[in-house]
């Protein structure tokens, strides 16, 4: 909540509970995701960078796909127009959020890439590599290699090396931590790491993005 919001609630908090009680009881038939994407677009209509933040990862968190994210934005032209739309993608660019860049939302090609040999992937625990460009971690996982984008799908920071112990990954921003094996969230977060279609050919890994 804003330091305005915040004040409002204390210096009026019986017309400010009117408020909230009205809008929890306004959104009580809308799922979860599809009302955070509503708040999405109107923290984008207000351009409060926090807001949309808040809002985004919220909607992710039940749900909601980066597409449906665009659709939304998109959907919501009349309101918003062209600027607010470009503004909130700067904004959403900026979270370096998995699954935001054009590749992954279908709308460029992707390429398999040459990842590492199939040697140099560990017994137990991962390996950081840099790809042309992108941070990955390979291990093997339950299904055999598995590769998966360094960035945490909380907030998009780019999980460290440092980030692997024994068969686990901890995103050190807020803790969240994942099963190396499966990409599960196993701790305070609820999103998988993002997993790229892996295989091996002539015993290097390759990796789909
Ligand atoms: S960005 Fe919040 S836990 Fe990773």
């Amino acid at each position: 909540m804003s330091d305005a919001l915040n004040f409002l609630v204390k210096a009026r908090p019986e017309a400010m509970g009117h408020y909230f009680a009205f809008l929890k009881d306004a959104g009580k038939h809308l799922d979860p995701k599809t009302r955070n994407l509503i708040s999405v677009i109107t923290k984008v209509h207000a351009q409060t960078e926090r807001g949309l933040r808040q809002y985004l990862s919220r909607a992710l968190r039940e749900g909601a796909t980066p597409a449906e994210v665009v659709d939304a934005l998109l959907m919501a032209f009349p309101a918003l127009g062209l600027a607010r739309i470009v503004w909130a993608v700067d904004v959403i660019l900026a979270m370096n959020l998995p699954g935001f860049d054009p590749a992954a939302l279908g709308a460029a090609e992707g390429r398999w890439h040459d990842v590492l040999a199939q040697a140099e992937v560990p017994a137990t625990g991962a390996r950081r590599v840099e790809r042309d460009g992108k941070g990955v971690f390979v291990a093997n996982g339950d299904a055999g290699v598995v590769v998966y984008d360094s960035r945490c799908p909380h907030q998009g920071t780019d999980i460290p090396e440092l980030g692997i112990e024994g068969d686990r990954l901890t995103c050190p921003k807020h803790g969240w931590a994942f099963d190396i094996g499966s990409g599960a969230c196993v701790k305070n977060g609820d999103a998988p790491l993002r997993r790229y279609e892996a295989r091996i050919e002539d015993g290097r890994v390759l990796a789909f993005w």
